[in-house]
Protein backbone atom coordinates (compact mmCIF):
# COMPACT_ATOMS: atom_id res chain seq x y z
CA UNK A 1 0.00 0.00 0.00
CA UNK A 2 2.66 1.92 0.59
CA UNK A 3 4.69 1.36 -1.98
CA UNK A 4 1.42 2.16 -3.90
CA UNK A 5 1.27 5.37 -2.31
CA UNK A 6 4.89 6.37 -3.22
CA UNK A 7 4.28 5.25 -6.80
CA UNK A 8 1.40 7.53 -7.14
CA UNK A 9 3.56 10.50 -5.96
CA UNK A 10 6.31 9.60 -8.26
CA UNK A 11 4.15 10.22 -11.03
CA UNK A 12 2.51 13.02 -9.83
CA UNK A 13 5.99 14.45 -9.29
CA UNK A 14 7.18 13.11 -12.84
CA UNK A 15 3.79 14.78 -14.82
CA UNK A 16 4.73 17.84 -12.87
CA UNK A 17 8.13 17.75 -13.89
CA UNK A 18 7.35 16.98 -17.92
CA UNK A 19 5.06 20.00 -17.71
CA UNK A 20 7.17 22.70 -16.46
CA UNK A 21 9.82 21.53 -19.01
CA UNK A 22 6.74 21.69 -21.88
CA UNK A 23 5.98 25.13 -21.15
CA UNK A 24 9.68 26.21 -21.40
CA UNK A 25 10.13 28.60 -24.67
CA UNK A 26 12.35 27.42 -27.16
CA UNK A 27 12.66 29.56 -30.60
CA UNK A 28 14.53 29.09 -33.64
CA UNK A 29 17.97 31.44 -33.73
CA UNK A 30 16.29 34.23 -36.32
CA UNK A 31 13.61 34.63 -33.40
CA UNK A 32 16.01 34.45 -30.93
CA UNK A 33 17.85 37.38 -32.80
CA UNK A 34 14.27 38.74 -33.41
CA UNK A 35 13.04 38.47 -29.64
CA UNK A 36 15.80 41.26 -28.83
CA UNK A 37 14.63 43.50 -31.86
CA UNK A 38 11.06 43.51 -29.54
CA UNK A 39 12.96 45.05 -26.89
CA UNK A 40 12.02 48.72 -29.23
CA UNK A 41 8.47 47.79 -29.87
CA UNK A 42 8.30 46.88 -25.93
CA UNK A 43 8.11 51.00 -25.40
CA UNK A 44 4.44 50.64 -26.20
CA UNK A 45 3.57 47.11 -27.14
CA UNK A 46 3.37 44.06 -24.69
CA UNK A 47 3.95 40.79 -25.79
CA UNK A 48 2.57 38.22 -23.10
CA UNK A 49 0.00 36.34 -24.51
CA UNK A 50 -2.34 37.15 -21.26
CA UNK A 51 -1.56 40.88 -20.94
CA UNK A 52 -4.07 43.01 -21.84
CA UNK A 53 -3.46 45.72 -24.45
CA UNK A 54 -1.95 48.86 -23.10
CA UNK A 55 -3.01 52.09 -23.44
CA UNK A 56 -0.49 53.04 -25.77
CA UNK A 57 -0.64 49.91 -28.23
CA UNK A 58 -2.37 46.91 -28.43
CA UNK A 59 -0.55 43.60 -27.28
CA UNK A 60 0.75 41.43 -30.33
CA UNK A 61 1.53 38.04 -28.73
CA UNK A 62 -0.40 36.40 -31.29
CA UNK A 63 -0.83 38.87 -34.07
CA UNK A 64 1.06 37.19 -36.74
CA UNK A 65 -1.28 35.80 -39.55
CA UNK A 66 -4.27 37.57 -38.38
CA UNK A 67 -6.46 40.39 -39.37
CA UNK A 68 -5.41 44.13 -38.61
CA UNK A 69 -7.17 45.27 -35.56
CA UNK A 70 -6.70 42.26 -33.91
CA UNK A 71 -7.81 43.18 -30.30
CA UNK A 72 -10.83 44.06 -29.18
CA UNK A 73 -8.97 45.48 -25.88
CA UNK A 74 -7.22 48.48 -27.87
CA UNK A 75 -9.81 51.49 -28.15
CA UNK A 76 -7.59 53.43 -29.93
CA UNK A 77 -6.64 51.93 -33.32
CA UNK A 78 -6.57 54.74 -36.15
CA UNK A 79 -8.78 55.57 -38.69
CA UNK A 80 -6.42 54.33 -41.27
CA UNK A 81 -5.55 51.04 -39.51
CA UNK A 82 -9.59 50.48 -38.81
CA UNK A 83 -9.82 51.01 -42.65
CA UNK A 84 -7.05 49.30 -43.83
CA UNK A 85 -8.73 46.07 -41.71
CA UNK A 86 -12.16 46.41 -43.47
CA UNK A 87 -10.22 46.62 -46.46
CA UNK A 88 -9.36 43.02 -45.68
CA UNK A 89 -5.38 43.55 -43.98
CA UNK A 90 -3.64 40.23 -42.80
CA UNK A 91 -0.33 40.43 -40.95
CA UNK A 92 1.57 38.14 -42.83
CA UNK A 93 5.33 38.75 -43.31
CA UNK A 94 5.53 41.22 -46.40
CA UNK A 95 3.06 43.05 -45.02
CA UNK A 96 4.56 43.53 -41.21
CA UNK A 97 7.58 43.98 -43.20
CA UNK A 98 6.20 46.85 -45.27
CA UNK A 99 4.32 48.03 -42.13
CA UNK A 100 7.16 48.31 -39.85
CA UNK A 101 9.41 50.49 -42.26
CA UNK A 102 7.14 53.28 -42.79
CA UNK A 103 3.10 52.67 -41.22
CA UNK A 104 2.03 55.67 -42.39
CA UNK A 105 3.31 55.54 -45.77
CA UNK A 106 2.18 51.41 -45.55
CA UNK A 107 -1.12 52.46 -44.50
CA UNK A 108 -1.88 55.50 -46.96
CA UNK A 109 -0.93 52.82 -50.02
CA UNK A 110 -2.95 50.06 -48.40
CA UNK A 111 -6.00 52.39 -48.38
CA UNK A 112 -5.79 54.44 -51.67
CA UNK A 113 -5.96 57.53 -49.26
CA UNK A 114 -4.01 59.62 -46.51
CA UNK A 115 -5.79 59.03 -43.08
CA UNK A 116 -4.37 59.33 -39.30
CA UNK A 117 -2.40 56.29 -38.60
CA UNK A 118 -1.20 55.70 -34.88
CA UNK A 119 2.30 54.08 -34.48
CA UNK A 120 4.64 56.81 -34.23
CA UNK A 121 7.67 54.33 -35.13
CA UNK A 122 9.74 52.83 -37.79
CA UNK A 123 12.06 50.07 -38.22
CA UNK A 124 13.97 50.75 -41.46
CA UNK A 125 16.56 47.99 -41.04
CA UNK A 126 15.62 45.08 -42.71
CA UNK A 127 17.53 42.15 -40.91
CA UNK A 128 15.81 43.31 -37.49
CA UNK A 129 12.63 43.79 -39.29
CA UNK A 130 12.74 40.06 -40.62
CA UNK A 131 13.76 39.14 -37.32
CA UNK A 132 11.26 40.89 -35.11
CA UNK A 133 9.01 39.14 -38.05
CA UNK A 134 10.61 35.77 -37.23
CA UNK A 135 9.96 35.98 -33.49
CA UNK A 136 6.12 37.11 -34.00
CA UNK A 137 5.97 34.10 -36.13
CA UNK A 138 7.49 31.56 -33.39
CA UNK A 139 5.76 33.13 -30.49
CA UNK A 140 1.88 32.80 -31.89
CA UNK A 141 -0.19 30.48 -30.31
CA UNK A 142 2.75 29.81 -27.59
CA UNK A 143 1.76 31.60 -24.11
CA UNK A 144 5.33 30.24 -22.93
CA UNK A 145 7.36 32.82 -25.13
CA UNK A 146 7.37 36.31 -25.11
C1 LIG B 1 5.67 54.38 -30.11
C2 LIG B 1 4.82 53.24 -29.83
C3 LIG B 1 5.00 52.00 -30.69
C4 LIG B 1 6.16 51.30 -30.96
C5 LIG B 1 7.56 51.58 -30.45
C6 LIG B 1 5.76 50.18 -31.80
N1 LIG B 1 4.42 50.22 -32.04
FE1 LIG B 1 3.34 48.88 -33.13
N2 LIG B 1 1.64 49.95 -32.85
C7 LIG B 1 1.54 51.08 -32.06
C8 LIG B 1 0.20 51.61 -32.14
C9 LIG B 1 -0.33 52.84 -31.41
C10 LIG B 1 -0.51 50.74 -33.00
C11 LIG B 1 -1.93 50.93 -33.53
C12 LIG B 1 -1.72 51.66 -34.88
C13 LIG B 1 -2.93 52.26 -35.54
O1 LIG B 1 -4.07 52.02 -35.11
O2 LIG B 1 -2.72 52.96 -36.55
C14 LIG B 1 0.43 49.70 -33.41
C15 LIG B 1 0.10 48.63 -34.25
C16 LIG B 1 0.94 47.58 -34.57
C17 LIG B 1 0.57 46.41 -35.31
C18 LIG B 1 -0.84 46.10 -35.81
C19 LIG B 1 -1.64 45.54 -34.64
C20 LIG B 1 -3.06 45.11 -34.92
O3 LIG B 1 -3.76 44.84 -33.94
O4 LIG B 1 -3.47 45.02 -36.08
C21 LIG B 1 1.68 45.62 -35.42
C22 LIG B 1 1.79 44.30 -36.14
C23 LIG B 1 2.75 46.32 -34.74
N3 LIG B 1 2.27 47.51 -34.23
C24 LIG B 1 4.04 45.83 -34.64
C25 LIG B 1 5.07 46.52 -34.00
C26 LIG B 1 6.41 45.98 -33.88
C27 LIG B 1 6.86 44.61 -34.36
C28 LIG B 1 7.17 46.94 -33.24
C29 LIG B 1 8.65 46.92 -32.93
C30 LIG B 1 9.55 46.58 -34.01
C31 LIG B 1 6.27 48.06 -32.94
N4 LIG B 1 5.01 47.76 -33.41
C32 LIG B 1 6.64 49.22 -32.28
C33 LIG B 1 2.56 51.67 -31.33
C34 LIG B 1 3.91 51.31 -31.37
Amino acid sequence: MLIKTMAGVLVVALAAAGSAVAAECSLPPDAVAGKTVSNQCKACHAFEADKPSRPTAPTIHDVFGEKAVVRKDFPKYSEAMTMASGKGLVWTEDKIFDYLADPKAFLTKFNGTDLKNAMFFQLKDEQKRKQVIAFLKAIKGKPECN
